[in-house]
């Protein structure tokens, strides 16, 4: 069965330990559970996580938004929950009825998720050199629009 989408809190404590394994998983400059637990107790962050039936996180992403413009932090699938459509629904979750413009960096090696973010509608609009560290890559910067639909 398809993983639910639901908003995580800083008193899902294990949903947020979950989320800092796959983070340590998947990136090499991993953020810490205790920044996960810090931006969960933000209020101008949201983290969305995509939860089995077992309650296990096999997805989730963090958004962060101030005014009308909001920012794509993070976003990771467990491998072996890949290209089932998780993150497109993590992403949903995040940006329905959000009235802003959306931001976001990728490594510029990257090409799944900048696949998925094209897919999602968003656009290149920068580049920033030599941002990330191990290994050193630059940054993609990516932008949805929030008039894109008016344009
Ligand atoms: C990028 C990532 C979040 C995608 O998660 P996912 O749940 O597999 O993505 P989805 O199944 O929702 O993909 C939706 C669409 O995006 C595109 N896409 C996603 N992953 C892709 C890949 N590896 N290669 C090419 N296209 C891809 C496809 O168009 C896909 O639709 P399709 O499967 O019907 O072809 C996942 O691969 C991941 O966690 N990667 C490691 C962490 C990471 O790089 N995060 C982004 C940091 S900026």
């Amino acid at each position: 069965m398809m993983p639910r989408v639901k908003e995580v809190t800083a008193a899902d404590g294990e949903l947020l330990t979950q989320i800092a394994a796959i983070e340590a998983q998947v990136f090499t400059d991993a953020w810490s559970l205790a920044s996960i637990r810090s931006s969960a107790e933000s209020p101008a962050t949201r983290i969305y996580a995509a939860v089995t039936e077992t309650d296990r996180v096999a997805g989730y992403c963090i958004v962060t938004q101030v005014l009308d413009t909001a920012d794509l932090e993070n976003i990771a699938v467990a491998p072996e929950f890949r290209r089932q459509g998780i993150a497109a629904r993590l992403l949903d979750a995040a940006f329905a009825g959000m009235d802003a413009d959306i931001h976001l960096e990728v490594r510029a090696s990257n090409a799944g998720a900048i696949a998925l973010y094209r897919k999602y509608g968003f656009t290149e609009c920068g580049i920033r050199r030599r941002y990330y560290e191990n290994p050193r890559e630059d940054a993609i910067l990516m932008l949805k629009s929030r008039n894109e639909e008016n344009k």
